[in-house]
């Protein structure tokens, strides 16, 4: 992975069986440290597209009539902003300044702070959303618990929707680049860097550089690192029934380019 100054290595016991486990972990400088740019490198209007794909898929698979949408890793809220007009949404997501955005965003909707492997409302809802912040589950035992909280949250004929970036079968190294303005005069740019996880690994890192230049011109340059998860179909397939849901993979197609998706109906028994 090389040297990082945001990455940081912890040690964790298992609380099953007492064993210590060491692992790297990332605090994504993008949903922290320069949370309140995450709208001008990533806008709302570029979700619309798939903001539509994704209530339709959530409609046409449903069982039951869907009023109420939870969405988990609901990050700056750029998907609620468009679903908000089909569903009630309620967003959970860790990062403070991530919530806060949204909140001016979607000042209709619910924000919780939550983590979605652990989070628990005590209620379930129409649909559970799930996209790009499931990248965020680097072990199996993580995917396992993002898809109990799924399930826990899923109605009787409530759809299931999980939207990775990748699974190890679509996964290629990319660079990309974007960004945009906001209308207080605020510009940025990114470089994406994607590289491909070391032989037999479940995760792969993502580097990123931005360019986040002031209104008076000033320009500052952050460089971060993420580190995604990255599981075989099959592994996607086992976790939804380890929880009790049957998925169906399901191809999702976002500006001509294809996605695997995963879908599940919740038994109406
Ligand atoms: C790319 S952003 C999501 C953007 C979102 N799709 C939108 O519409 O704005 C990824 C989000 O996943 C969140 N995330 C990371 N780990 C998480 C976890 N364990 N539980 C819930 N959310 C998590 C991050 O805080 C971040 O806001």
């Amino acid at each position: 992975m090389g040297r990082f100054d945001g990455l940081r290595e912890e040690e964790r016991r298992d609380p099953k069986g007492g064993m210590i486990e060491r692992r790297l972990f990332v605090k994504e400088r993008l949903y922290y440290e320069i949370a309140d740019w995450w709208a001008v490198i990533s806008p709302p209007s570029e979700y619309a597209e798939e903001a539509a794909l994704y209530v339709e898929m959530i409609c046409a698979w449903a069982r039951r009539p869907v009023r109420e949408v939870l969405e988990l890793g609901s990050g700056g809220g750029n998907n609620a902003y468009h679903m908000k007009h089909s569903f009630a949404m309620t967003l959970v997501e860790p990062a403070d300044g991530m919530r806060e955005l949204s909140r001016k965003l979607n000042p209709g909707c619910i924000h919780l702070k939550g983590d979605m492997r652990s989070v628990r409302l005590g209620r379930t809802f129409d649909a559970v959303f799930v996209h790009d912040a499931v990248m965020y589950m680097t072990t199996e035992d993580d995917l396992r618990a993002a898809l109990e909280t799924v399930a826990t949250h899923l109605a009787p004929g409530g759809v299931a929707l999980v939207a990775p970036d990748a699974t190890t079968e679509t996964f290629s190294e990319t660079t990309e680049h974007g960004g945009a303005e906001d209308e207080s005069g605020r510009q940025a740019r990114y470089l994406e860097w994607k590289l491909p996880p070391e032989p037999g690994q479940a995760t792969y890192t993502v580097h990123y550089a931005f360019l986040l230049r002031e209104p008076d011109g000033n320009v500052r340059v952050v460089h971060d690192l993420h580190l995604e998860g990255l599981f075989q179909r099959a592994t996607w397939l086992r976790l939804f029934d380890e929880v009790g849901l049957a998925a169906t993979l399901v191809s999702r197609t976002i500006e001509g380019e294809e996605y695997d998706s995963f879908v599940a109906v919740r038994s109406a028994t």
